[in-house]
C-alpha cells in the first residue's frame, strides 16, 4: 500500500484534515500527532478498522485500543455509566494526556476493547488531533503509532520508519510535545486505579479524586524486583521487549558518583550510554545520548523514545542507562525504561571504606581456550583477539566445527586452570550453558556464563570467576570480544565480604 505523507501547515490544514477524515470513514488508517505520542487512528466504531490497526502494528488483538474523542457528548456515546470521578477528572485534565477506563456502551465493538466490558477513552489536546477529531463524526481508535514492542513514536520520521507502506496516511505534525503516553486510570472499581503512569502525574490525579492505587503490574518497584528474577540476559532472538531497542538495555542505579564511575568503565565503541546533559562530558566513547536534564525533568520524557530509537540506528550492541526515578517525571519515564530493559535493573553499591577496588589491569599469564564444534568459530575469533593483544594462550581444541562431546573439552580446560598452568580459561559452545555446568563441577573452578559486559565485570569483581563461558549462538563476535576484554581486564575487588563469599563457595 502506498502511504500518503502529509506535512500539515496552517495553510493546508483544512485540506489535510478533510482528506484524513475521508480515509478514516472509508475504513483506512491515518497516523496523527497527539500531545503524548503519535497515534495510529481508525474508525472507532468499525470492527474492521480495529482489525487493520492490529495488523498494521503486529499487535495481539487482545490488547485493547484507546478511543479518542473530541467532545463530552462522545463520552456519553461510548460509555454506559459515568462515575462522579470521571466528570471531575475530565473537567480537570481534558483535553489532555489522561485516559479513563469506563464501562463500555454497546456501540463500541469488541475488537476495540479486546473483548473487555470496559473501554479506554481519551480527549487529546494537540491542535492537529483536536482538528481531526472535531471534523470526524466518529470516535477514533488509536494506539501508539509504532510497531508492536518498539518504542512509541514521537517524531514523524519514526512513524514513517515503522508504518510506511502499512497504512493509508501519515500526518506529519512535527515532534510531539510530551513524549510519553497518556496516564491511564481505571474508574470502574470502587477506587481509581492507575494502570499506566504517563503525561499526568499520579499526584495531580490524587488532588482531584483522592487516593489512586497503583496496579501491581505497573509498579516500578515490582518491575525492579522482577529484575532480580530475570537478570540473566535473554538471547538476541528475544530482541523486542516492550518499548525496547534491539540491544540489551541495563539500568544502573545508586550513588551518583558510583554509577557514573561504573558507566565510564562500561563505555565502549559499540556501547550506548543513556545519561543526562549534566553528565555528557564524563564520556568519550561509543554512542552517548542525553535523555534531557534533571533541571527540567519533562525533557526526560520528551527525549526518551527518540533516544532508544537512536541506539538502534547506531547499531550499538548493549546499552547502559542511568536511573531517573528521582525526578518529577520519574514514575512515567522509569516505567518505560524498566520495560525496555526487560527488568535489567542493577543497584551499584556506594563506595565503601573497605579495601577499594583496584583497577589496574591484571596480569594475564596464560589463558586456556577450548570449545566444542558449536563454539569453534567463536574460539577462532577469541584466539585472533588474544594474538593481537599479545596475551599468551593455550588452545585445547576442538579443531573444527564438527560435533564433539563438550564435557571432554571443558575437562581439558579445567585441568589446565586447576594445575596452575593457566590463570584463567575461556569456554565456548552453542549457548555456553553445557560448558559452564561441566566446569562448575570441578572444585576450584568458578565458571561464569556471560552474555554482557556488566555481568563479566561483576563476576570478576565479586566472584573472582576464573573461567568465562560464552555462547556462539547467543552473542555477536563484537560483543563476545568485549565481554572477554572486560573479563580479562577486571581484577577481583579483594573486598573482604566478597573474599569471604568466594571462600564459602569453595566450601560447598
Ligand atoms: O498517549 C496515548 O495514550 C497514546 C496516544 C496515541 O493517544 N496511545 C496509546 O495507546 O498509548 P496504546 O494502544 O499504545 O496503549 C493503550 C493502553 C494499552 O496498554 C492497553 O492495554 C490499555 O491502554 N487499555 C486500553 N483499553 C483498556 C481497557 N479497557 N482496560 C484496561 N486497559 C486498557
Ligand atoms: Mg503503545
Amino acid at each position: 500500500m502506498e502511504t500518503r505523507i502529509l506535512k500539515i501547515t496552517a495553510e493546508n490544514e483544512a485540506a489535510v484534515i478533510d482528506e484524513a477524515v475521508g480515509l478514516i470513514l472509508s475504513g483506512e488508517l491515518v497516523a496523527f500527532p497527539t500531545e503524548t505520542v503519535y497515534g495510529l487512528g481508525g474508525n472507532g466504531l468499525d470492527p474492521d478498522a480495529s482489525r487493520k490497526i492490529y495488523a498494521a502494528k503486529g499487535r495481539p488483538s487482545d490488547n485493547p485500543l484507546i478511543l479518542h474523542i473530541y467532545s463530552e457528548a462522545q463520552l456519553y456515546q461510548v460509555t454506559r455509566f459515568l462515575p462522579d470521578t470521571a466528570f471531575r477528572l475530565a473537567k480537570a485534565f481534558w483535553p489532555g494526556p489522561l485516559t479513563m477506563v469506563l464501562e463500555k456502551a454497546d456501540c463500541v465493538p469488541d475488537t476495540v476493547t479486546g473483548g473487555l466490558p470496559t473501554v479506554a477513552v481519551r480527549m487529546p489536546s494537540h491542535p492537529v488531533a483536536r482538528a481531526l477529531l472535531r471534523a470526524c463524526p466518529v470516535p477514533v481508535a488509536a494506539p501508539s503509532a509504532n510497531l508492536s514492542g518498539r518504542p512509541s513514536t514521537t517524531k514523524a520520521a519514526h512513524v514513517i520508519g515503522d508504518m510506511d507502506g502499512r497504512i493509508a496516511c501519515i500526518i506529519d505534525g512535527g515532534d510531539v510535545p510530551i513524549g510519553v503516553e497518556s496516564t491511564i486510570v481505571d474508574l470502574t472499581g470502587e477506587k481509581p486505579v492507575l494502570l499506566r503512569p504517563g503525561g499526568i502525574p499520579r499526584e495531580a490525579l490524587e488532588r482531584v479524586v483522592g487516593p489512586v492505587s497503583v496496579d501491581p503490574a505497573v509498579s516500578n518497584e515490582n518491575l525492579k524486583k522482577h529484575a532480580a528474577e530475570i537478570a540473566v540476559p535473554k538471547a538476541p532472538g528475544m530482541k523486542y521487549r516492550h518499548y525496547a531497542p534491539a540491544a540489551p538495555l541495563t539500568i544502573l542505579s545508586g550513588d551518583e558518583a558510583a554509577v557514573l564511575d561504573r558507566l565510564r568503565q562500561l563505555q565502549g565503541e559499540h556501547t550506548g550510554i543513556l545519561t543526562v546533559d549534566e553528565h555528557l562530558a564524563c564520556f568519550s566513547k561509543g554512542t552517548v545520548l542525553s535523555c534531557g536534564t534533571r533541571a527540567h525533568p519533562e525533557t526526560l520524557a520528551h527525549r526518551l523514545f527518540a533516544a532508544l530509537r537512536r541506539f538502534d540506528e547506531e547499531g550499538v550492541e548493549e546499552i547502559y542507562s542511568e536511573d531517573f526515578s528521582d525526578t518529577a517525571w520519574g514514575e512515567a519515564v522509569m516505567n518505560r525504561l524498566l520495560k525496555a530493559a526487560g527488568g535489567r535493573f542493577v543497584r551499584v553499591p556506594a563506595p565503601e571504606g573497605e579495601n577499594p577496588v583496584h583497577t589496574e589491569r591484571e596480569d594475564c599469564k596464560m589463558i586456556a581456550v577450548a570449545s566444542d564444534g558449536a563454539g569453534y568459530a567463536l574460539k577462532c575469533e577469541v584466539i585472533k583477539y588474544l594474538e593481537q593483544k599479545g596475551i599468551p594462550y593455550r588452545d585445547l581444541g576442538t579443531d573444527s566445527d564438527a560435533p564433539v562431546d563438550y564435557p571432554v573439552y571443558a575437562r581439558k580446560l579445567t585441568d589446565a586452570v586447576i594445575s596452575g598452568e593457566c590463570t584463567k580459561g575461556v569456554l565456548m559452545c552453542g549457548t555456553g550453558v553445557g560448558m559452564s555446568m561441566t566446569a562448575n563441577r570441578v572444585h576450584g573452578i568458578r565458571a561464569a556464563l556471560c552474555c554482557d559486559c556488566f555481568t563479566a565485570q561483576e563476576t570478576r569483581l565479586h566472584n573472582d570467576a576464573n573461567v568465562l563461558c560464552m555462547g556462539e549462538r547467543v552473542l555477536g563476535v563484537g560483543l563476545a570480544l568485549k565481554i572477554l576484554e572486560t573479563f580479562l581486564e577486571t581484577p577481583f575487588s579483594g573486598v573482604e565480604r566478597h573474599a569471604r563469599r568466594v571462600r564459602m563457595m569453595e566450601e560447598v
